[in-house]
């Protein structure tokens, strides 16, 4: 019903329903509250008003069920709104495991993404309906937000860090797509669009113009540039790691605790190399910082992914 308001933007994602609700519920308890408060003033206000310059007022003895009453009914409500809150949190900030996975970076001002095979995009992202979507965002420079709220999704891109976000359109057309960050000058105008489009629609785009290089292809040979071979080159006697099948897998360092070798690992042992070392292994290998662009890193980092397909056993 409410979504019918003009205050509401589409609903057009698989968590936009839920938000909503929620959204509802704390607008409906705080809504629910301030009235009575205000009434019950000026109801009070009235009521107990002073009649005479002599009046006293008479002893107060207070009662303990009404003091019960205002614990636990609030206790109760915020209990109802943390718990249901959470629930839905967590849904958003778990992408479900066959998401397709686009690079987003934000820059001075504008949105830049890269999907696996290849294709660039700026300002515009162009995504199926009924396929979770997960991005993989980072910062050239400031901190900006991605935002769309016919989505009801908003999450912030940073400098030095990889952050995600996921959603599932459920309509197909043209949404929004905001900064939600004041990052700038021209921070009104980091705005782009996000197109849904049908399955079939979504494919003919993709082998529409030439996507040229997959993003592990441009990461491998980002890989060769940068020399990484040299030392991470899979050999008995190598100087680095090997980085096969790395990907996704818990690594031993040296201070004999275990990392998860994730997105965010990966690019701070580019970055800052020393800061974790693997065990076995001498604390040799410079640090990146400065060389590689952000999309430059999650090119690499699509490309080490894809040494997990090259195994035997994929996990
Ligand atoms: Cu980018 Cu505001």
């Amino acid at each position: 019903m409410w979504s019918n308001l003009p205050l509401f933007p589409a609903r057009a994602s698989t968590v936009a329903g839920s938000v909503d609700a929620l959204y509802m519920f704390l607008v409906l308890v705080s809504t629910f509250f301030s009235v009575l408060i205000f009434v019950l003033l000026l109801y009070f206000a009235i009521k107990y008003r002073r009649r005479s310059e002599v009046e006293r007022p008479a002893p107060n003895h207070g009662d303990l069920r009404l003091e019960f009453l205002w614990i636990v009914v609030p206790l109760g409500l915020t209990m109802i709104m943390f718990i249901w809150g959470a629930k839905v949190f967590f849904h958003m900030s778990t992408p479900p495991t066959e998401a397709i996975e686009i690079a987003a970076v934000g820059k001075q001002w504008m949105w830049k993404f890269q999907h696996p095979s290849g294709h660039r995009e700026i300002n515009e992202l162009h995504v199926p309906v009924g396929r979770a979507v997960k991005l993989t965002m980072s910062s050239e420079d400031v901190i900006h937000a991605f935002y769309v709220p016919a989505f009801r999704v908003k999450m912030d891109v940073l400098p030095g860090r990889f952050t995600t976000v996921w959603f599932e359109a459920t309509k197909t057309g043209a949404f929004h797509l905001f900064c939600a960050e004041y990052c700038g000058t021209m921070h009104a105008g980091m705005i782009g669009k996000v197109i849904v489009m049908t399955p079939a629609d979504y494919e003919r785009w993709l082998s529409g113009d030439a996507a040229g290089e997959t993003m592990a292809e441009t990461g491998a040979k980002l890989f060769e540039q940068l020399a990484c071979h040299t030392c991470h080159s899979d050999q008995p006697d190598a100087r680095g790691p090997s980085l096969t099948g790395i990907f996704g897998r818990e690594v031993s360092l040296q201070d004999g605790s275990r990392v998860l070798a994730d997105e965010n690992y990966l690019r701070q042992s580019i970055l800052a190399p020393n800061a974790k070392i693997v065990e076995g292994y001498r604390p040799m290998m410079p640090t990146f910082q400065g060389q590689i662009s952000e999309a430059g890193l999650m090119q690499l980092v699509a490309y080490i992914r894809s040494l997990n397909g090259r195994e035997g056993s994929m996990n």
